[in-house]
C-alpha cells in the first residue's frame, strides 16, 4: 500500500490508477426524483437506472474492471467442456487457497444453494459469525437454522473494536456442546461481514474457530464474497500480521478451511462464482448438482468472459495498492460524515459507508422502516441509491409479527474504483444537508408485501407528506440546482 501525504496536511485517498472509460451520468431535478421514488414505491430496488446519479445500491458487479481484465475477456476458449479459460480459473485458485478442487456456479448464491443441498439437513445448526439474506434463506429451505455468534460488540453501531465480525469463542463452545456437533454440518466464516456493516474478522480469531471446528470434526467454511476488504484490515489492523503478504495471509487463512466459496461479482472484480473444496470425496458429493443447477462442470452458468476476467481479478485482488482503494475511500467518506455529525457504522468497514438509520432518524420506528424511510429520503436528497439493511429486509415471524433487525442501516456502496473523489464529496454534501432537517423525516409503510424476500419486491409508501416537504426545503436551500 503506498503511502502519500498531502504538502497541505489534508488526508484524502488517493487513486492508484487512471481512468480510460466513462459512462454518462445523468441528475434529474429533485421533484423528477419525488416522481421516480414514489413510482419505484419507495423501494429502492425498483428504481430506474436512468433516474439514479450515484448508484450506492451494491458493490456486486459493479466493480470497475482493469485494463488487464477487459484485455483478458478478448482472449478466451469458448468450449462447453474442458475450457482452457476454466483452467486457467482454477489454476489461479489453487494457486491462491491451496485447494485442489473446484466446482463453479453463476454467482454466490448458487454456491450456497449447492452447499445447503449437499449438506445441511433438517433440525441441523448452522453457526456463522452473522448470517447474510441468501445464505440463511438456503440453510432454512433445506430445514436447517442458522445461529449468530458474533461478538457482542459486532453488532454495536459505534465502536472502535478492528475486527467487528469476530466469533465469540465462548457462544461456539457453549453451542457445540448444546446441540452436538453431529447437528452441525459446518460452521460459517464470513468474510468482511456484509450485514453489520462490511466488518472483517482477525486471522488469529477465524484460526480459533476453525481449531475449536476440527476438534469436532466439523467442517469449516469460508465464505469470500468480501475476503478483499477483511485481507486489507488483517494486513493494516493485525499487528501479527502487517509484514505478511496479502498472499500469505490469504493462504494461512484458506489453510483453515475444508471450503471457501465466493461470488465472483465481489472477490476478482467480476461476475460468477465458485466453491473451492479441499476433498475430492466432498467434491464428488456435490459435483452433479452443478450440471443439473448451473451448466456443465467447466463454465457452470458463467460465461468464458467472465472467468478470464475472474482469473486476472484474484490475482489482482493479492495487490495491495488495488485492494486498498476501496477501504480508503469509505474511510474518508465516514470521516467526513462524522465530522459534519452524522451517524455512521463506526469503525469504518469494507464495502460501503452504512449510515445508523436508529440514530440519523430516532423518530421514526422499527416498524415504520427508518432504513428504509432513510433511503428514500437520500435519494430524494441527491440522486443516490442506498440498500435498506435493516427489519424491511427481514422475513416476518410465523405468525406473521415482524422480527425487528438488531440494527438499521443505510448501506452506500461504493463499488470499487467507480466513483471519483468529488462524487463522494457531492454524497457527504446531500447526507449532510438532510442531517439538517432529519426532523422532517417520517416512515414508510407496506402497500403491497409479498411473503417472501419483501426487500426486493415490496412497494411501501411515505407515512404522511414528508417527502414532498424535504423537495419544498430543498428548493428554498438550494434554488434552482439539481
Ligand atoms: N455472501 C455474501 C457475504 C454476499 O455479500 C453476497 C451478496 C452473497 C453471498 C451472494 O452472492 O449476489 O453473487 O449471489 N451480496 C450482494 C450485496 C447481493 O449487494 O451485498 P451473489
Amino acid at each position: 500500500m503506498a503511502d502519500i501525504s498531502f504538502f497541505s496536511g489534508e488526508r484524502i485517498p488517493l487513486e492508484l490508477h487512471k481512468v480510460r472509460i466513462v459512462q454518462k451520468l445523468d441528475l434529474v431535478p429533485i421533484e423528477r426524483r419525488l416522481e421516480a421514488i414514489s413510482e419505484a414505491g419507495n423501494n429502492t430496488f425498483l428504481l430506474q437506472n436512468k433516474d439514479i446519479f450515484l448508484d450506492m445500491l451494491t458493490d456486486s458487479g459493479v466493480n470497475a474492471m482493469s485494463d488487464k481484465q477487459l484485455a483478458a475477456m478478448m482472449i478466451c476458449d469458448d468450449s462447453y467442456a474442458g475450457s482452457a479459460t476454466f483452467t486457467r480459473l482454477t489454476e489461479k485458485l489453487t494457486e491462491i487457497f491451496g485447494m485442489d478442487y473446484f466446482l463453479p456456479a453463476h454467482q454466490g448464491r448458487a454456491c450456497e444453494n449447492i452447499l445447503a443441498m449437499s449438506l445441511v439437513k433438517t433440525g441441523n445448526i448452522i453457526p456463522m459469525n452473522y448470517h447474510f439474506t441468501t445464505t440463511k434463506a438456503h440453510i432454512t429451505r433445506m430445514g436447517g437454522r442458522v445461529e449468530e455468534l458474533l461478538i457482542d460488540e459486532g453488532i454495536k453501531t459505534t465502536s472502535v473494536h478492528p475486527f467487528k465480525g469476530n466469533f465469540d469463542l465462548a457462544k461456539l463452545k457453549a453451542l457445540i456442546e448444546r446441540v452436538g456437533a453431529e447437528n452441525i454440518p459446518f460452521i460459517r466464516l464470513e468474510s468482511g461481514t456484509n450485514l453489520i456493516g462490511g466488518q472483517p474478522f482477525s486471522l488469529e480469531n477465524a484460526k480459533a474457530v476453525c481449531a475449536m471446528a476440527h476438534e469436532h470434526g466439523i467442517l469449516t467454511v469460508l465464505d469470500a464474497s468480501l475476503l478483499q476488504d477483511n485481507l486489507y484490515f488483517i494486513k493494516t489492523r493485525e499487528s501479527a500480521c502487517k509484514d505478511m503478504s496479502v498472499r500469505q495471509i490469504t493462504r494461512e487463512l484458506a489453510d483453515q478451511m475444508d471450503i471457501i466459496y465466493f461470488s465472483a461479482r465481489k472477490l476478482g472484480f467480476a461476475r460468477g462464482g465458485g466453491i473451492c473444496i479441499r476433498s475430492k470425496k466432498l467434491c464428488d458429493s456435490m459435483r452433479e448438482l452443478v450440471p443439473m443447477f448451473e451448466g456443465f462442470l467447466t463454465y457452470g452458468g458463467m460465461s468464458v468472459r467472465e472467468i478470464e476476467a475472474m482469473t486476472v481479478g484474484l490475482e489482482e485482488t493479492m495487490d495491495m495498492d488495488i485492494i486498498s482503494q476501496g477501504p480508503q475511500f469509505i474511510q474518508y467518506m465516514c470521516e467526513q460524515l462524522i465530522k459534519n455529525g452524522v451517524p455512521v457504522v463506526t469503525p469504518p468497514g469494507g464495502l460501503g459507508c452504512h449510515l445508523n438509520a436508529s440514530e440519523f432518524i430516532p423518530q421514526v420506528p422499527q416498524n415504520q422502516y427508518p432504513a428504509g424511510a432513510l433511503a428514500a429520503a437520500v435519494y430524494l436528497a441527491g440522486g443516490i441509491r442506498g440498500m435498506e439493511r435493516g427489519t424491511l429486509s427481514e422475513q416476518r415471524e410465523e405468525d406473521g409479527t415482524e422480527h425487528m433487525s438488531s440494527v438499521e442501516l443505510l448501506r452506500l456502496a461504493l463499488p470499487r474504483r467507480v466513483f471519483t473523489l468529488s462524487q463522494v464529496k457531492y454524497a457527504i454534501d446531500r447526507i449532510t444537508w438532510l442531517y439538517q432537517y432529519r426532523n422532517m423525516i417520517g416512515g414508510l409503510k407496506f402497500v403491497e408485501e409479498p411473503s417472501s424476500l419483501r426487500f426486493f419486491f415490496g412497494r411501501l409508501e411515505p407515512i404522511g407528506d414528508w417527502q414532498t416537504e424535504l423537495v419544498h426545503q430543498f428548493r428554498k436551500d438550494f434554488g434552482t440546482s439539481l
